[in-house]
């Protein structure tokens, strides 16, 4: 594979420093180069420096970017991708005034989706996973992280995992979404999931997620179903505090998670126990917007030191949206993060719940070479466009992976 420079870009926009994850002050410090190249070496980045400072001794491919803002390939660290049909019916009753929970507890919400991802096949769920992520790619994300959780049965759950993989994501077992309907409770559930589907999901899977929550699983059964995964050399995730405060904190604080996801119900007790762990808190604004929910108390955690990131939550039913810049803009309008800490939350941070931080995240030589092109005039662009369409093309192991144009 060969060199490609990316050259006379606008800016070039990294996290500062090597550390990770980034908490309170070191959040918000970026490194910004103006009229800047960036230097891949095959899957790697070699170089990234101002123009005038540019020495080549060898043949490379160039790229031009003129006008364009460069930043690392976003990181996505918490989607449910895998994923047939869809729930606009479901969206649409809402808007009329149902609740999500209300829908979850008749039996629609997660139980319809798994309804259609059963009926997929492996093959149509290869298909829709494929999809995503190239729906994933053209916002600007170039790292994805997606969970299973819409089988519930083996078969499923594992041909999820597979075409998770198998589409370049990095699979989550998330085994306990929710009850499906031929187990009579989450004891019989969690016996016939931990028996059979672990033993496979763990060869599979890198983590595996647990969905803490009255109306799905209670914490002494997510303790029971964490601990058997964490046995079998997955790390831990939680979804935690989306409607209810139900103890997802300090289980996460106590088995050694990587994160916990959601927080929009987190109160000021739950703020200061995560800001004193190593736990990092996902923040997922899509989803509270499209169901109308409270935002998580961002601003708190970050202040208080705790480390966060930002992820979609891409899913047919809280958060049908791909878009991290979108999640960007909604930090800084609705979470009150600056556009540098926004950027920090969906790399650095991000990379650093999937277990990444040391190669993804940053641009920087040594760094995988995956970038997120801007054509814009400054890259804080990324959070101030609402709704914009300005990445322009996406880098990913060193080659272009999408372009609006045709370079
Ligand atoms: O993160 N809260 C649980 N799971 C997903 C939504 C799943 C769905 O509605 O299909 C979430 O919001
Ligand atoms: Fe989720």
């Amino acid at each position: 594979m060969g060199r490609l420079l990316v050259r006379d870009l606008r800016q070039v926009v990294s996290p500062a420093g090597k550390r990770a994850p980034l908490r309170g002050g070191a959040l918000r410090d970026v490194d910004v180069l103006e009229n800047a190249y960036v230097l891949c070496d095959g899957a790697r980045i070699e170089a990234v420096g101002r123009m005038r400072d540019l020495r080549l001794d060898r043949e490379v491919e160039e790229l031009d970017g003129r006008g364009l803002c460069a930043a690392p390939g976003l990181v996505d660290c918490h989607t449910h991708a895998a994923f047939a049909g869809d729930r606009v019916d479901e969206f649409s009753l809402r808007a009329g005034g149902a609740s999500y929970e209300e829908l979850h507890a008749a039996g629609g919400g997660i139980l319809s989706t798994v309804a259609a991802t059963r009926a997929a096949g492996e093959a149509g769920l290869t298909q829709a996973v494929e999809r995503h992520r190239d729906w994933l790619l053209r916002a600007g994300t170039t790292t994805w992280e997606s969970k299973s959780g819409y089988g519930l049965d083996r078969e499923t759950e594992l041909a999820s995992l597979r075409a998770i993989r198998a589409a370049g994501g990095i699979p989550t077992w998330l085994g306990a979404h929710a009850l499906p309907p031929e187990r009579a409770d989450a004891a019989a559930y969690l016996d016939f999931a931990l028996a059979e589907v672990l033993p496979e999901a763990a060869g599979i899977a890198e983590a595996a997620d647990v969905f803490l929550e009255r109306g799905a699983f209670d914490a002494q059964q997510a303790r029971r179903y964490l601990e058997a995964c964490r046995s079998r050399g997955l790390s831990l995730r939680l979804h935690g505090d989306q409607f209810s405060e139900a103890g997802a904190i300090p289980l996460a604080i106590e088995l050694g998670a990587r994160s916990v996801d959601h927080l929009e119900a987190t109160g000021a007790e739950g703020v200061s126990e995560l800001a004193a762990s190593e736990v990092v808190g996902v923040l997922l604004p899509a989803s509270a917007l499209f169901l109308g929910r409270p935002m998580p108390p961002a601003r708190a955690l970050v202040d208080a030191g705790a480390a966060v990131a930002l992820a979609t939550d891409f899913n047919p039913g809280s958060a049908f949206g791909e878009s991290l810049p979108l999640v960007c803009s909604l930090a800084a309008t609705q979470l009150k993060l600056s556009p540098a800490e926004a950027l920090g939350a969906c790399t650095v941070n991000a990379a650093f719940v999937l277990g990444r931080a040391a190669v993804k995240g940053r641009l920087a030589a040594g760094f995988d070479a995956d970038l997120c092109l801007l054509d814009a005039p400054d890259w804080r662009y990324l959070a101030y466009h609402l709704g914009g369409h300005d990445v322009t093309a996406v880098i990913q192991a060193g080659a272009v992976a999408w372009s609006r144009a045709a370079y």
